[in-house]
């Protein structure tokens, strides 16, 4: 497999934008290249230190030749933003960092650096219905959507992780402590959110969360008691998200979802305070939200100064190209961005992260010290030494790697096997979709897998009553350990052809 982005180095989110003549060749692209690292390294995204990609690896990355990568480093380490040094690559240089306004002239350039040396190097549907009957009953296969691989979490590389993590600590972290989270862990995100996702975050204000579940729990109720009546949400996604935005006391409006995301121009004018979306990977359906749309949202929630709640769930798996930037980058005083360890790691760490308008922070922190006082120092400790040390990112890219191998296993199969059938969603995250022919019975088919020892869902329960979608399985082709893959999709094509 030709190694590309997905698969290299370290994950770096740069924006190169369109050039004046929408190319991307030649000296242009090199300037933009430029002026993308330049601005990372100046506002602090990237903070001082931060190693970078080799040459070669950003080049795969961005589709660009090495040389320009190289030419580009090279000029910045002239300038003084990033050093080389032979034997550890590329890093942003060493100097606080200065915050303004891109191309801000006030800004002074760095000091330059020493001589330049050597070359620049789900939940799932079932969450809601969990029953300790299901636990014990598990299917021989598993093509549920909502959990990755198990197997595949780094277990001694987190042992090692939170060894060094723990042994480190002050005996304080051991204690009652704020309830935003340890802020090792805060900084730790704050960087690779910048760095991988394009997210503008402040350690201040990021809020560690029990994962997504307990950050729209927790939003819900600061959200209800600042006046908010009403959550607009895509009309197929995870309903124990709208048990639960429904149980702190908002009324939803549902949002259709098409092959452009979901349809933000129908949100409810001012009435609707707060819009919760997947523009990454839209959940169930998979569509990335259309540009346009994402302009659409932003706007929505600028003119009528509501909270658009950005649920990242799966932003690091995506396999065509470079992820989409977040969303919240284009407002971060309008939009929350929410993230999780439970696809990128395991479910059962419960750790998410919320980062917040600096207005909303506080008021979340409360509320998480009313839930539960603070969640597990530990297990942020760890973490944040985990994405410290690059192994977040090494993990990440393995995972990548493997689920796309995945991916085109299940696209190249059923092509062969049930060549009617269409699958949908499959540039990105851990799940796609397989649309059968009209007419069929979604139930139907489930309870024959089933009998057969496969474990599948259908659209159905995923969509809001009076939004019906389908007949369709959302197949979740990264829960099977890597082992029991081959025999899931055989079952699938044979429950497929019955
Ligand atoms: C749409 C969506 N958002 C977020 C999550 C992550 O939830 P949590 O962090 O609570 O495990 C999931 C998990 O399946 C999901 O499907």
């Amino acid at each position: 497999m030709a190694k590309t982005w997905a698969t290299s180095g370290l994950d770096l989110h740069l924006d190169l934008g369109p050039g004046p003549d929408g190319g991307r060749l030649g000296h242009r692209v090199r300037a933009r290249l430029e002026a993308a690292l330049r601005d990372a390294a100046r506002t602090g995204r990237l903070a001082p230190g931060t190693r970078l990609p080799s040459s070669r690896a950003l080049a795969t990355d961005l589709g660009l030749a090495r040389n320009t990568v190289a030419e580009a480093y090279a000029q910045l380490v002239a300038e003084g933003w990033l050093t080389a040094r032979r034997g550890s690559g590329t890093a942003v240089a060493d100097r606080a960092a200065v915050t303004g306004p891109a191309g801000d002239p006030a800004v002074p350039p760095p000091r330059p650096a020493a001589a330049p040396a050597g070359a620049p190097a789900g939940p799932g549907a079932a969450a809601s219905g969990w029953t300790a009957a299901e636990s014990a009953r598990r299917p021989r296969y598993d093509l549920r959507p909502g959990s990755p691989d198990l197997s595949l979490f780094p277990r001694p590389g987190w042992l090692a992780a939170a060894r060094r993590a723990i042994n480190a600590a002050p005996s304080e972290a051991l204690g009652y402590a704020d309830p935003r989270g340890r802020p090792e862990l805060r900084a730790a995100l704050a960087g690779y959110l910048s760095r991988a996702r394009g997210v503008q975050a402040h350690p201040d204000h990021i809020v560690i969360c029990a994962g997504f579940t307990q950050a729209l729990s927790l939003l819900s109720h600061v959200l209800r008691a600042r006046g908010v009546t009403t959550l607009a949400v895509e009309a197929c996604g995870q309903s124990s998200y709208r048990e639960q935005a429904r149980a702190s006391g908002l009324d939803l409006a549902l949002l259709p979802v098409d092959g452009a995301g979901a349809a933000v121009g129908q949100l409810p004018g001012s009435l609707a305070g707060a819009v919760l979306l997947t523009p990454a990977h839209q959940f169930p359906l998979g569509a990335a939200l259309a540009p346009q749309r994402r302009t659409q949202a932003i706007g929505w929630a600028q003119d009528t100064g509501g909270v658009l709640i950005e649920d990242d769930y799966d932003g690091e798996f995506r396999y065509d190209r470079q992820p989409v930037g977040a969303m919240q980058a284009l407002a971060p005083g309008q939009v929350v961005y929410a993230g999780s360890a439970s696809k990128s790691l395991a479910p059962a760490l419960r750790l998410g992260w919320l980062v917040l308008p600096a207005g909303l922070a506080g008021e979340v922190a409360a509320a998480r010290a009313m839930a539960d006082r603070q969640g597990s120092a530990f297990d942020q400790l760890t973490l944040a030494e985990f994405i410290g040390s690059g192994q977040y990112d090494r993990q990440v890219r393995r995972a990548r790697l493997a689920y796309r191998r995945r991916r085109d296993r299940l696209v190249a199969t059923l092509r062969q096997q049930a060549p009617r059938l269409r699958l949908t969603g499959i540039a990105a995250g851990l799940h796609a979709l397989l649309e059968l022919p009209p007419g069929s019975a979604e139930d139907d088919l489930v309870a024959r897998a089933a009998r057969r020892g496969l474990a599948v869902e259908g659209l159905g329960p995923y969509c809001a009553p009076g939004h019906p979608r389908g007949p369709a399985l959302v197949l979740g082709y990264g829960t099977p350990a890597e082992h029991a893959f081959t025999g899931a999709l055989a079952r699938l094509c044979a429950v497929l052809a019955e």
